[in-house]
């Protein structure tokens, strides 16, 4: 299994395998778990109190899924975070499978886009949500026998997946309306891949460098406050010849990346030829130097239904990178 690393320490440049307990030898921090479903669920978020906080929250949310209602109504911006994105991804992954069906968007290109060659080791999805990416990537040849680590920041979206994940069946959340929360059943058609289920920030991977055969960010590079810093750790992670399966629909948001950091303003043409020379090391020095375009899709639809009255239709621009050897 992959080791896991102190997400602060790595921050200051010292990778610090955690031990037994999630406990870090070198800043004495213990990490918490979630323990709801076969597998526990460790929360490396840098903040240790946010961790716990969050460990808290989704428990509570476990034993009582009504206090989701409160949340998604209330004020407090942790809570709010926790029933959006579950409300949205849980729809959106596996709304197909619901009991009636809801409006869900097609990810079965991903499957298409994946490469027929890899390195040996582990395969990490970041900013998977409730896990919809390795729904679709289930048959690709070459995931069966290799670790796949879905992580988010978000643990109420990771709990859910993992429960679906691990019965086949699951109450299924969504907004009928702006202000309703229901739930209906839904079951998936055939067992779900292996996975394990990490909840972390993208910008702090608690994973050493040059371990991961190929990572996968599906609307994360303009979901972050850090773009650039988020290439960088993609960079570092994966071993060479590794894979980078990209896709952003670069819909920036000042209250998410500051201006500033937004990678589409250092492009002197525009997207999607600007963004693709970006991730090659062709505009900032030094980003993404290491890679190169094999495969690339500048329009692909995603919709995504916030509630049956609200549905936001995306374009993504999907790329595969992959590392220099
Ligand atoms: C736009 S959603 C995309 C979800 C999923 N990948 C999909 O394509 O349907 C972005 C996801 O990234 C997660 N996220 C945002 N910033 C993150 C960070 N710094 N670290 C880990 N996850 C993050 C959010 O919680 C959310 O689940």
């Amino acid at each position: 299994m992959a080791d896991l690393y102190c997400p602060p320490c790595a921050g200051q440049g010292h990778r610090q395998l955690l031990a037994t307990g999630l406990r870090c030898q070198q800043c004495g921090r213990r990490w918490p778990a979630f323990a709801g479903g076969t597998d526990f669920i460790a929360v490396l978020l840098p903040d240790p109190d946010a961790s716990a906080r969050m460990v808290g929250l989704v428990s509570a949310l476990m034993r009582d899924p009504n206090v989701l209602s409160g949340w998604h109504d209330g004020e407090d911006p942790l809570e709010n975070a926790l029933a959006g994105g579950l409300l949205t991804y849980a729809q959106a992954h596996f709304g197909a499978y619901a009991r009636p069906a809801l409006a869900a968007p097609d990810l079965s290109w991903l499957a298409r886009a994946w490469p027929t060659q890899l390195p040996p080791g582990p395969i990490v999805i970041l900013g998977c949500a409730t896990g919809g990416e390795a729904w679709a990537l289930r048959k690709i040849a070459g995931l069966a026998g290799r670790e796949v680590w879905m992580v988010d920041a978000n643990l109420a979206a990771l709990a859910w997946g993992q429960m679906l994940f691990d019965n086949g069946t699951v109450m299924l959340p969504y907004r009928p309306t702006a202000t309703r929360i229901d739930w209906c059943p839904a079951e998936l058609p055939e067992s779900a891949p292996p996975v394990r289920w990490l909840c972390a920030d993208a910008l702090f991977p608690p994973f050493a460098g040059e371990s991961v055969a190929a990572v996968v960010t599906v609307g994360l590079l303009d979901s972050v406050s850090d773009p650039a810093a988020l290439v960088q750790q993609i960079e570092a992670l994966l071993k060479p010849n590794g894979v980078w399966l990209m896709a952003s629909p670069w819909n920036w948001q000042p209250r998410v990346t500051p201006v500033r950091r937004q990678l589409e303003r250092h492009l002197p043409g525009g997207v999607p030829d600007g963004m693709a020379a970006l991730l090659t090391g062709q505009v900032i020095a030094g980003l993404a130097s290491d890679f190169t375009v094999e495969w690339r899709n500048d329009d692909v639809p995603w919709r995504l239904q916030v509630h049956a009255r609200y549905v936001a239709e995306y374009r993504l621009q999907v790329m595969r990178l992959r590392k220099h050897v």
